[in-house]
């Protein structure tokens, strides 16, 4: 699937995805993956500041399906992402975790949704505004597990890896919510009680027996870094526990790819150099090159375009990540982006 730039909206047809957010002054009308309804359609086309959106489209021009994902797995995810709404706001009013509901959430979560990268790639483009907390807890989760599995863990232990992802941003379920959700960059005592969230989801669940001490500590520590630099403790190497270092690529990873309400998101492509930077100083290596190893070989294959309007397939993904990347245009002409600064735009589905 790749994204067709400037479609006019009198032309939209029922079905077809957006492939980038409907923009008009500072209102977001449409988020990208969103499918177009005939009500959708004529709202577009009464909205007089917008004449062309980007859709995605098959390599015949015509094809609107969602990559590898059933309407069954999207019904999933959307029900997932309400339950653990329904747990935060259930935490935020009784200063509880209705765990049990989370357990069952998780374990939900085990069969498709952690089956494939591609599961999660789509499940990203469901994005909805206000929900970011809740849809990142539930990616973090599917990201963890993936990972979990690449790792080649046994059933028992994805489960808990799974369930620390979900219950990793818990603690948010304290922070104010103008605190939270601002959109803007926090000032530094705003940031201080952000920080926060660590301490207290760890303590929400101190009272938790089916929750165990290992995912407790995954909580309390998935903002530590290996050299010292992260919080609450700033502890270093072995002193974090394994879990959360699994929890801290996935959570750096989503936040990345994530549209936030005070940051786009970046594409895959600048998260994998992310990750590059950050392994061995700050994040656990095996993990880190885990997840490269496995997004480096999801992206071979997908659709770019480029800066010239030409769009191309991603034929080879090499050591220093978007720095050394080898793509074939349509007509068949061999480039190295890397020599071409800014020479991507996009990058699609494929
Ligand atoms: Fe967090």
């Amino acid at each position: 699937m790749k994204a067709c730039c400037g479609i006019s909206v009198m032309e939209l047809k029922p079905g077809q995805i957006l492939a980038a957010d409907v923009v008009a002054g500072n209102q977001v009308l449409l988020n990208e993956g969103a499918v177009l309804t005939e009500d959708k359609i004529k709202q577009l086309q009464e909205w007089k500041d917008v004449e062309r959106v980007s859709v995605f489209v098959g390599e015949n021009g015509d094809s609107v399906k969602l990559p590898e994902v059933s309407r069954e797995m999207l019904e999933q995810y959307n029900e997932t992402v309400t339950s653990v709404r329904h747990a935060f706001e259930s935490a935020r009013a009784f200063k509880t975790v209705p765990v049990d509901d989370l357990i069952s959430v998780a374990r939900t979560m085990m069969g498709s949704l952690i089956s494939h990268y591609a599961v999660l790639q789509a499940m990203k483009l469901q994005e909805r505004v206000g929900e970011y907390t809740f849809q990142h807890s539930v990616n973090v989760g599917i990201l963890a597990g993936i990972i979990g599995k690449w790792l080649k863990y046994d059933e028992a232990s994805l489960g808990q890896v799974v369930l620390s992802g979900v219950l990793h941003d818990i603690g948010k379920a304290q922070i104010p919510p103008e605190i939270l959700n601002k959109p803007g960059k926090l000032t530094r005592d705003e940031f201080l009680v952000m920080k926060k969230h660590t301490v207290y989801g760890y303590d929400m669940l101190k009272g938790a027996d089916s929750i165990s001490e290992e995912i407790r500590l995954a909580v309390l520590q998935h903002h530590e870094r290996l050299d010292g630099s992260g919080y609450p403790f700033s502890l270093r190497q072995d002193k974090i526990n394994k879990l959360s270092k699994i929890i801290s690529v996935a959570d750096t990873y989503d936040a990345m790819t994530s549209n936030r309400v005070y940051q786009a998101k970046r594409t895959p492509f600048a998260a994998v150099e992310v990750l590059e930077q950050e392994m061995f100083i700050r994040m656990d290596a095996n993990v880190c090159l885990t997840l490269l190893h496995h997004l480096k070989e999801s992206l071979v294959g997908n659709h770019v375009v480029l800066c010239d309007g030409r769009s191309a397939k991603i034929i080879h993904i090499g050591r220093q990540g978007a720095d050394d990347l080898i793509v074939q245009t349509n007509d068949g002409e061999f480039i190295n982006i890397g020599l071409r600064q800014h020479g991507l735009i996009e990058a699609c589905e494929g």
